[in-house]
């Protein structure tokens, strides 16, 4: 099981459309999602009531601060990944799902606003890291690219990230009517008429390219038996190879490197 988070601290930055299309796209590949749905507005959790399931695709909501752990404590027997769709409120819920999380991914549309609620998040996810001693895997996603034109905005936006050394996906999300028309039809876009011709297709393919770089990201860090810094929270020990990958400054020298997992 992998824990990916979804952040910004930006309203409107494409996060619930991120955390969808991916869930879609492990789905459509036969890899169970549950997503949580950390919105009181439950936008997520909407989408999938317009059709009323799809298969593979799970949405909870009511996650807040206080029951997030328990809540992938609970997820943990369970084969699949879980996509935290985090809304822009509340700072303590987007560092406790960062600190659970083997990755964060920050879309950023192209425009300063993003760019700032971005690094607010990733200001966030640094200062984790140092309370807990522990690495948190973090890339930014360029989202509503423009397939034409680079903007201005984008360009300085890049700029931005560029000075700050910061991991950008390979592949953007770009701008797409099937992605806006996701949210008023239901079902995954795997699943919508092939009559909506060249832009669904070309919606499909971005999805399966964003798909591929986040799987390829995460077996490249080993996700699967979560490293992240506040496992143990949800976990009563974590699985002894990746244990043993563990910075020294992270690890509890009186526990033994036991496997047993806490369910
Ligand atoms: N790549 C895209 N192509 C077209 N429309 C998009 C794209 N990404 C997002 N949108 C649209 O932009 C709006 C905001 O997107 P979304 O709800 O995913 O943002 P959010 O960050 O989850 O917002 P919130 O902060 O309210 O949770 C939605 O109407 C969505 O349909
Ligand atoms: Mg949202």
């Amino acid at each position: 099981m992998a824990v990916i988070s979804i952040a910004n601290a930006k309203g409107g930055a494409g996060k619930t459309t991120v955390a969808l299309l991916l869930a879609m796209e492990f789905a459509h590949r036969g890899e169970p999602v549950v997503v949580l749905d950390c919105d009181t507005f439950t936008y997520a959790a909407n989408w999938l009531k317009l059709t009323g399931t799809v298969e593979n695709i799970t949405i909870a909501t009511g996650i807040t601060f206080v029951n997030l752990a328990g809540k992938l404590r609970d997820l943990r027997p369970v084969n699949g990944h879980v996509i935290i769709d985090l809304s822009s409120a509340s700072d303590a819920l987007v560092a406790l799902a960062a600190g659970l999380s083997d990755l964060v991914i920050v879309p950023v549309q192209g425009c300063m606003m993003d760019a700032q609620g971005a690094t607010h998040v990733l200001d966030l996810v640094r200062r984790v890291e140092q309370t807990a001693r522990g690495r948190i895997d973090h890339v930014v996603l360029l989202t509503r690219v423009n397939p034409l034109v680079t903007t201005r905005a984008m360009r300085s936006v890049k700029v931005m990230l560029a000075a700050r050394d910061l991991d950008l996906l390979d592949t953007p999300i770009v701008e797409r009517s099937p992605y806006r028309d996701m949210f008023e039809c239901g079902g995954s876009l795997y699943d919508m008429p092939a009559s909506r011709g060249e832009p669904l297709r070309k919606a499909v393919i971005n999805m399966q390219l964003f798909g591929y770089d986040v799987a390829t990201r995460l077996a490249r860090s080993g996700a699967i038996s979560s490293l992240a810094p506040f496992a143990r929270l949800c976990f009563k020990t974590v699985p002894a190879a990746a244990a043993a990958r563990l910075p020294a400054t992270a690890r509890d020298p009186h526990e033994p490197a036991a496997i047993t997992v806490l369910s």
